[in-house]
Protein backbone atom coordinates (compact mmCIF):
# COMPACT_ATOMS: atom_id res chain seq x y z
CA UNK A 1 0.00 0.00 0.00
CA UNK A 2 2.41 2.43 0.79
CA UNK A 3 4.25 2.10 -2.67
CA UNK A 4 0.99 1.60 -4.57
CA UNK A 5 0.05 5.15 -2.88
CA UNK A 6 3.25 6.82 -3.37
CA UNK A 7 2.97 6.00 -6.93
CA UNK A 8 -0.60 6.59 -7.33
CA UNK A 9 -0.67 2.90 -9.34
CA UNK A 10 -2.60 0.28 -8.85
CA UNK A 11 0.28 -3.10 -8.65
CA UNK A 12 3.28 -2.37 -6.53
CA UNK A 13 4.98 -3.71 -10.11
CA UNK A 14 7.63 -1.25 -11.70
CA UNK A 15 8.71 -2.09 -15.19
CA UNK A 16 12.45 -1.51 -14.59
CA UNK A 17 13.82 1.43 -16.88
CA UNK A 18 16.53 0.18 -19.94
CA UNK A 19 19.07 2.59 -20.68
CA UNK A 20 21.15 2.31 -23.99
CA UNK A 21 18.13 2.75 -26.25
CA UNK A 22 16.47 -0.69 -24.99
CA UNK A 23 13.34 1.29 -23.38
CA UNK A 24 10.25 2.29 -25.21
CA UNK A 25 7.31 4.36 -25.28
CA UNK A 26 5.40 1.31 -25.91
CA UNK A 27 6.35 -0.72 -22.76
CA UNK A 28 6.63 2.01 -20.54
CA UNK A 29 3.31 3.02 -21.08
CA UNK A 30 1.90 -0.35 -21.55
CA UNK A 31 2.69 -1.46 -17.83
CA UNK A 32 1.52 2.31 -16.64
CA UNK A 33 -1.56 1.74 -18.72
CA UNK A 34 -1.78 -2.20 -16.85
CA UNK A 35 -1.88 -0.63 -13.52
CA UNK A 36 2.17 -0.33 -12.61
CA UNK A 37 4.79 1.75 -13.31
CA UNK A 38 6.23 1.92 -16.61
CA UNK A 39 9.67 3.39 -16.84
CA UNK A 40 12.13 4.79 -19.08
CA UNK A 41 15.80 4.78 -19.07
CA UNK A 42 17.07 8.25 -20.60
CA UNK A 43 20.83 8.32 -19.05
CA UNK A 44 22.23 8.98 -23.44
CA UNK A 45 19.51 10.99 -24.11
CA UNK A 46 20.29 14.76 -24.98
CA UNK A 47 18.41 17.27 -22.98
CA UNK A 48 15.87 17.71 -25.90
CA UNK A 49 15.08 14.34 -26.30
CA UNK A 50 14.22 14.46 -22.56
CA UNK A 51 11.73 16.59 -23.28
CA UNK A 52 10.02 15.10 -26.22
CA UNK A 53 9.85 11.79 -24.46
CA UNK A 54 8.18 13.05 -21.62
CA UNK A 55 5.70 14.49 -24.36
CA UNK A 56 5.04 11.08 -25.71
CA UNK A 57 4.87 9.26 -22.60
CA UNK A 58 2.26 12.02 -21.61
CA UNK A 59 0.53 11.32 -24.58
CA UNK A 60 0.75 7.27 -24.89
CA UNK A 61 -0.99 7.02 -21.16
CA UNK A 62 -2.65 9.14 -18.45
CA UNK A 63 -1.69 7.25 -15.46
CA UNK A 64 2.13 7.82 -13.50
CA UNK A 65 5.07 6.53 -15.61
CA UNK A 66 8.75 7.03 -14.73
CA UNK A 67 11.86 8.30 -15.82
CA UNK A 68 15.07 7.63 -14.88
CA UNK A 69 18.67 8.83 -15.13
CA UNK A 70 21.93 8.17 -14.27
CA UNK A 71 23.92 9.82 -11.48
CA UNK A 72 27.71 10.10 -12.99
CA UNK A 73 30.53 8.70 -10.70
CA UNK A 74 33.34 11.27 -9.94
CA UNK A 75 35.42 11.80 -13.37
CA UNK A 76 33.58 10.31 -15.46
CA UNK A 77 33.88 12.22 -19.09
CA UNK A 78 37.27 12.79 -18.34
CA UNK A 79 39.35 12.99 -21.27
CA UNK A 80 41.05 9.67 -22.34
CA UNK A 81 43.47 8.93 -25.27
CA UNK A 82 41.64 6.28 -26.89
CA UNK A 83 44.39 4.97 -29.15
CA UNK A 84 45.42 1.81 -27.18
CA UNK A 85 41.45 0.58 -26.63
CA UNK A 86 40.96 1.33 -30.43
CA UNK A 87 44.68 -0.70 -31.11
CA UNK A 88 42.42 -3.49 -28.94
CA UNK A 89 39.64 -3.56 -30.85
CA UNK A 90 41.04 -3.14 -34.14
CA UNK A 91 41.09 -7.26 -35.42
CA UNK A 92 37.02 -6.87 -34.41
CA UNK A 93 36.40 -4.00 -36.02
CA UNK A 94 37.87 -5.10 -38.74
CA UNK A 95 35.69 -8.86 -38.92
CA UNK A 96 32.94 -6.93 -38.68
CA UNK A 97 33.38 -4.48 -41.91
CA UNK A 98 33.17 -0.88 -39.52
CA UNK A 99 35.22 2.06 -38.92
CA UNK A 100 36.30 2.54 -35.04
CA UNK A 101 34.30 5.95 -34.06
CA UNK A 102 34.76 9.02 -33.14
CA UNK A 103 34.09 9.07 -29.71
CA UNK A 104 30.44 10.75 -28.90
CA UNK A 105 29.96 13.30 -26.17
CA UNK A 106 27.96 12.21 -23.33
CA UNK A 107 24.94 14.31 -22.39
CA UNK A 108 25.50 16.62 -19.40
CA UNK A 109 23.69 15.80 -16.28
CA UNK A 110 22.82 19.12 -15.50
CA UNK A 111 21.24 19.79 -18.30
CA UNK A 112 19.60 16.39 -18.29
CA UNK A 113 18.12 17.12 -15.16
CA UNK A 114 17.27 20.53 -15.46
CA UNK A 115 15.72 19.22 -19.10
CA UNK A 116 13.47 16.69 -17.05
CA UNK A 117 12.35 18.71 -14.02
CA UNK A 118 11.03 21.07 -16.43
CA UNK A 119 8.74 18.66 -18.52
CA UNK A 120 8.32 17.35 -15.04
CA UNK A 121 6.95 13.40 -15.46
CA UNK A 122 5.18 12.20 -12.40
CA UNK A 123 8.39 10.08 -11.27
CA UNK A 124 12.24 10.49 -11.77
CA UNK A 125 14.36 7.73 -10.63
CA UNK A 126 18.01 7.48 -10.48
CA UNK A 127 20.77 4.57 -10.56
CA UNK A 128 24.58 4.81 -10.13
CA UNK A 129 24.14 7.39 -7.03
CA UNK A 130 22.45 9.93 -4.67
CA UNK A 131 20.74 12.60 -6.72
CA UNK A 132 22.07 16.58 -5.69
CA UNK A 133 20.23 17.88 -3.15
CA UNK A 134 19.02 20.65 -5.56
CA UNK A 135 17.43 18.05 -7.30
CA UNK A 136 16.06 16.47 -4.65
CA UNK A 137 14.13 19.69 -3.44
CA UNK A 138 13.39 21.19 -7.25
CA UNK A 139 11.97 17.93 -7.77
CA UNK A 140 9.53 17.78 -4.86
CA UNK A 141 8.76 21.45 -5.14
CA UNK A 142 6.84 20.07 -8.69
CA UNK A 143 5.64 17.26 -6.94
CA UNK A 144 7.54 14.79 -8.62
CA UNK A 145 8.34 11.66 -6.56
CA UNK A 146 12.17 10.64 -6.48
CA UNK A 147 13.50 6.69 -6.45
CA UNK A 148 16.86 6.00 -5.72
CA UNK A 149 18.68 2.87 -6.46
CA UNK A 150 21.06 0.72 -3.80
CA UNK A 151 22.91 -2.28 -4.27
CA UNK A 152 23.66 -2.43 -0.58
CA UNK A 153 22.55 -1.36 2.96
CA UNK A 154 25.12 1.53 3.53
CA UNK A 155 23.99 3.08 -0.47
CA UNK A 156 20.45 2.38 0.95
CA UNK A 157 20.70 4.55 4.21
CA UNK A 158 22.88 6.93 1.62
CA UNK A 159 19.46 7.92 -0.13
CA UNK A 160 17.36 7.38 2.36
CA UNK A 161 19.40 10.37 4.52
CA UNK A 162 19.32 12.73 1.17
CA UNK A 163 15.49 12.26 0.83
CA UNK A 164 14.51 9.46 -2.13
CA UNK A 165 10.36 8.91 -1.88
CA UNK A 166 11.89 5.40 -2.53
CA UNK A 167 14.46 3.02 -2.43
CA UNK A 168 14.85 -0.03 -5.25
CA UNK A 169 17.29 -2.41 -3.50
CA UNK A 170 19.10 -3.79 -6.52
CA UNK A 171 20.48 -7.45 -5.51
CA UNK A 172 23.11 -8.91 -7.66
CA UNK A 173 21.23 -11.39 -9.93
CA UNK A 174 20.05 -8.52 -11.78
CA UNK A 175 20.71 -7.52 -15.14
CA UNK A 176 22.43 -4.66 -17.26
CA UNK A 177 24.50 -2.30 -15.07
CA UNK A 178 25.33 -2.44 -11.45
CA UNK A 179 24.77 0.76 -9.62
CA UNK A 180 27.33 0.32 -6.96
CA UNK A 181 28.33 3.76 -6.09
CA UNK A 182 30.11 3.55 -2.27
CA UNK A 183 32.75 0.85 -2.58
CA UNK A 184 33.30 -1.25 -6.34
CA UNK A 185 31.15 -3.19 -7.31
CA UNK A 186 32.82 -6.34 -6.48
CA UNK A 187 32.46 -5.44 -2.93
CA UNK A 188 28.60 -4.71 -3.65
CA UNK A 189 26.87 -7.99 -4.99
CA UNK A 190 25.04 -9.02 -2.77
CA UNK A 191 21.89 -11.44 -3.95
CA UNK A 192 18.25 -9.86 -3.70
CA UNK A 193 17.17 -12.92 -0.79
CA UNK A 194 19.83 -11.25 1.27
CA UNK A 195 19.07 -7.60 0.49
CA UNK A 196 15.81 -7.02 0.65
CA UNK A 197 15.01 -7.59 4.36
CA UNK A 198 18.55 -5.68 5.21
CA UNK A 199 17.15 -2.96 3.64
CA UNK A 200 13.84 -2.97 4.91
CA UNK A 201 15.23 -3.02 8.37
CA UNK A 202 17.79 -0.49 7.52
CA UNK A 203 15.38 2.60 6.31
CA UNK A 204 12.04 3.90 6.60
CA UNK A 205 11.02 4.19 3.30
CA UNK A 206 9.23 2.37 0.82
CA UNK A 207 11.82 -0.61 -0.26
CA UNK A 208 11.00 -1.84 -4.10
CA UNK A 209 13.12 -5.56 -4.49
CA UNK A 210 14.94 -5.89 -7.80
CA UNK A 211 17.08 -8.83 -9.35
CA UNK A 212 16.01 -12.43 -10.34
CA UNK A 213 11.90 -11.46 -10.36
CA UNK A 214 10.11 -12.70 -13.36
CA UNK A 215 7.37 -14.36 -12.86
CA UNK A 216 4.52 -13.89 -9.83
CA UNK A 217 6.25 -16.61 -7.27
CA UNK A 218 9.40 -14.29 -7.96
CA UNK A 219 6.54 -11.13 -6.77
CA UNK A 220 5.14 -12.95 -3.62
CA UNK A 221 8.74 -13.88 -2.48
CA UNK A 222 9.80 -10.51 -2.66
CA UNK A 223 6.35 -8.98 -0.50
CA UNK A 224 7.13 -11.92 1.74
CA UNK A 225 11.38 -10.44 2.12
CA UNK A 226 9.35 -6.96 3.72
CA UNK A 227 9.47 -4.98 -0.11
CA UNK A 228 6.78 -2.73 -0.93
CA UNK A 229 6.87 -3.91 -4.82
CA UNK A 230 9.17 -5.28 -7.17
CA UNK A 231 11.12 -3.84 -9.80
CA UNK A 232 11.33 -6.10 -12.90
CA UNK A 233 13.84 -5.77 -15.97
CA UNK A 234 14.48 -8.58 -17.76
CA UNK A 235 11.08 -10.03 -18.15
CA UNK A 236 9.91 -6.94 -19.11
CA UNK A 237 12.69 -6.78 -21.78
CA UNK A 238 11.99 -10.01 -23.27
CA UNK A 239 8.23 -8.90 -24.02
CA UNK A 240 7.22 -8.01 -27.56
CA UNK A 241 7.56 -3.96 -26.47
CA UNK A 242 10.72 -3.47 -25.58
CA UNK A 243 13.30 -1.85 -27.67
CA UNK A 244 15.95 -5.01 -27.61
CA UNK A 245 16.84 -6.52 -30.90
CA UNK A 246 15.38 -10.19 -31.95
CA UNK A 247 18.74 -11.33 -31.30
CA UNK A 248 18.45 -10.16 -28.03
CA UNK A 249 15.31 -11.51 -27.08
CA UNK A 250 15.73 -14.64 -28.64
CA UNK A 251 18.86 -15.27 -26.82
CA UNK A 252 16.72 -14.69 -23.67
CA UNK A 253 14.69 -17.86 -23.50
CA UNK A 254 17.61 -20.17 -25.12
CA UNK A 255 20.08 -22.08 -23.46
CA UNK A 256 22.17 -19.49 -23.59
CA UNK A 257 20.84 -17.75 -21.02
CA UNK A 258 21.53 -20.03 -18.13
CA UNK A 259 25.04 -18.61 -17.96
CA UNK A 260 24.72 -14.99 -17.54
CA UNK A 261 28.45 -13.26 -16.37
CA UNK A 262 29.29 -9.67 -15.07
CA UNK A 263 31.53 -8.04 -17.65
CA UNK A 264 33.10 -3.92 -18.08
CA UNK A 265 33.54 -4.83 -21.63
CA UNK A 266 30.98 -3.57 -23.33
CA UNK A 267 30.49 -0.63 -21.40
CA UNK A 268 33.44 0.47 -19.24
CA UNK A 269 31.19 -0.43 -16.10
CA UNK A 270 30.21 -3.57 -15.15
CA UNK A 271 27.46 -5.35 -16.20
CA UNK A 272 25.29 -8.68 -16.05
CA UNK A 273 24.78 -10.25 -19.59
CA UNK A 274 24.53 -13.58 -21.15
CA UNK A 275 28.30 -15.16 -21.83
CA UNK A 276 28.67 -14.61 -25.21
CA UNK A 277 31.73 -14.85 -27.76
CA UNK A 278 33.22 -11.36 -27.38
CA UNK A 279 33.19 -12.17 -23.64
CA UNK A 280 35.04 -15.11 -23.85
CA UNK A 281 37.57 -13.43 -26.60
CA UNK A 282 38.42 -10.15 -24.85
CA UNK A 283 38.52 -11.64 -21.56
CA UNK A 284 41.81 -11.55 -20.87
CA UNK A 285 41.05 -7.34 -21.25
CA UNK A 286 38.69 -6.83 -18.79
CA UNK A 287 40.10 -5.30 -16.44
CA UNK A 288 42.49 -2.61 -19.25
CA UNK A 289 39.32 -1.38 -20.76
CA UNK A 290 38.72 2.35 -20.46
CA UNK A 291 36.17 3.39 -18.23
CA UNK A 292 32.33 3.94 -18.91
CA UNK A 293 31.43 6.04 -21.24
CA UNK A 294 34.73 5.64 -23.24
CA UNK A 295 34.26 2.17 -23.54
CA UNK A 296 31.17 2.02 -24.56
CA UNK A 297 31.80 4.59 -27.32
CA UNK A 298 34.54 2.59 -29.26
CA UNK A 299 32.00 -0.53 -29.00
CA UNK A 300 28.87 1.05 -30.40
CA UNK A 301 29.79 0.40 -34.24
CA UNK A 302 30.57 -3.34 -33.12
CA UNK A 303 27.10 -3.29 -30.91
CA UNK A 304 25.25 -2.24 -33.85
CA UNK A 305 26.75 -4.03 -36.97
CA UNK A 306 26.07 -7.05 -34.88
CA UNK A 307 22.21 -6.54 -34.42
CA UNK A 308 22.08 -5.39 -37.81
CA UNK A 309 23.35 -9.41 -39.12
CA UNK A 310 21.95 -11.28 -36.10
CA UNK A 311 25.29 -11.93 -34.85
CA UNK A 312 24.70 -12.72 -31.04
CA UNK A 313 28.05 -12.97 -30.57
CA UNK A 314 29.32 -9.13 -30.35
CA UNK A 315 25.98 -8.04 -29.01
CA UNK A 316 25.90 -6.86 -25.63
CA UNK A 317 22.94 -9.26 -23.84
CA UNK A 318 22.23 -7.86 -21.38
CA UNK A 319 20.06 -10.11 -19.13
CA UNK A 320 19.82 -11.35 -15.24
CA UNK A 321 19.93 -14.64 -13.87
CA UNK A 322 16.46 -15.01 -13.89
CA UNK A 323 16.33 -14.95 -18.56
CA UNK A 324 15.33 -18.51 -18.27
CA UNK A 325 12.55 -17.82 -16.65
CA UNK A 326 11.29 -15.44 -19.80
CA UNK A 327 8.90 -15.59 -22.62
CA UNK A 328 8.00 -13.55 -25.68
CA UNK A 329 4.72 -12.09 -25.19
CA UNK A 330 2.94 -8.73 -24.83
CA UNK A 331 3.57 -6.56 -21.63
CA UNK A 332 0.06 -6.63 -20.81
CA UNK A 333 -0.10 -10.32 -20.73
CA UNK A 334 2.80 -10.52 -18.98
CA UNK A 335 1.48 -8.09 -16.63
CA UNK A 336 -1.51 -9.84 -15.80
CA UNK A 337 0.65 -12.99 -15.16
CA UNK A 338 2.70 -10.83 -12.58
CA UNK A 339 -0.43 -9.78 -10.57
CA UNK A 340 -2.47 -13.52 -10.92
CA UNK A 341 -5.34 -11.59 -13.11
C1 LIG B 1 19.05 -4.09 -20.55
C2 LIG B 1 18.94 -3.47 -19.20
C3 LIG B 1 19.18 -2.11 -19.06
C4 LIG B 1 19.03 -1.50 -17.81
N1 LIG B 1 19.24 -0.14 -17.70
C5 LIG B 1 18.99 0.49 -16.52
C6 LIG B 1 19.09 1.91 -16.41
O1 LIG B 1 19.45 2.62 -17.36
N2 LIG B 1 18.78 2.45 -15.21
C7 LIG B 1 18.38 1.71 -14.12
O2 LIG B 1 18.09 2.27 -13.06
N3 LIG B 1 18.29 0.36 -14.20
C8 LIG B 1 18.57 -0.26 -15.37
N4 LIG B 1 18.45 -1.62 -15.46
C9 LIG B 1 17.99 -2.39 -14.28
C10 LIG B 1 16.48 -2.66 -14.36
O3 LIG B 1 15.74 -1.49 -14.41
C11 LIG B 1 16.00 -3.54 -13.19
O4 LIG B 1 16.24 -2.92 -11.95
C12 LIG B 1 16.69 -4.89 -13.19
O5 LIG B 1 16.73 -5.40 -14.51
C13 LIG B 1 15.97 -5.86 -12.28
O6 LIG B 1 16.55 -7.13 -12.31
P1 LIG B 1 16.09 -8.30 -13.34
O7 LIG B 1 16.81 -7.99 -14.61
O8 LIG B 1 16.59 -9.56 -12.70
O9 LIG B 1 14.61 -8.23 -13.47
C14 LIG B 1 18.64 -2.26 -16.69
C15 LIG B 1 18.41 -3.64 -16.84
C16 LIG B 1 18.54 -4.25 -18.07
C17 LIG B 1 18.26 -5.72 -18.20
Amino acid sequence: MRLTGLLGIEHPIIQGPFGGGLSSVALASAVSNAGGLGSFGAHVLHPTAITGLVRDLRAATTRPFAVNLWVPHAGEGDPIDPTPHIARLAPLYRRLGVEPPALPVAPDFTEQVDALLAAAPPVISFVMGVPPRWVLDSAHDKGITVIGTATTVDEAIALERAGVDAVVASGSDAGGHRGAFLRPVEQSLVGTFSLVPQVVDAVGSPVVAAGGIADRRGVRAALALGADGVQIGTGFLATRESNAGDVHKAMLHSDAAKVTVLTRLFSGRTARGIHNGLVRELAAHEDEVPPYPVQSGLMQPLRRAAAERGLADYVSLWAGQAAPLTASRSAKDYFKELVGT
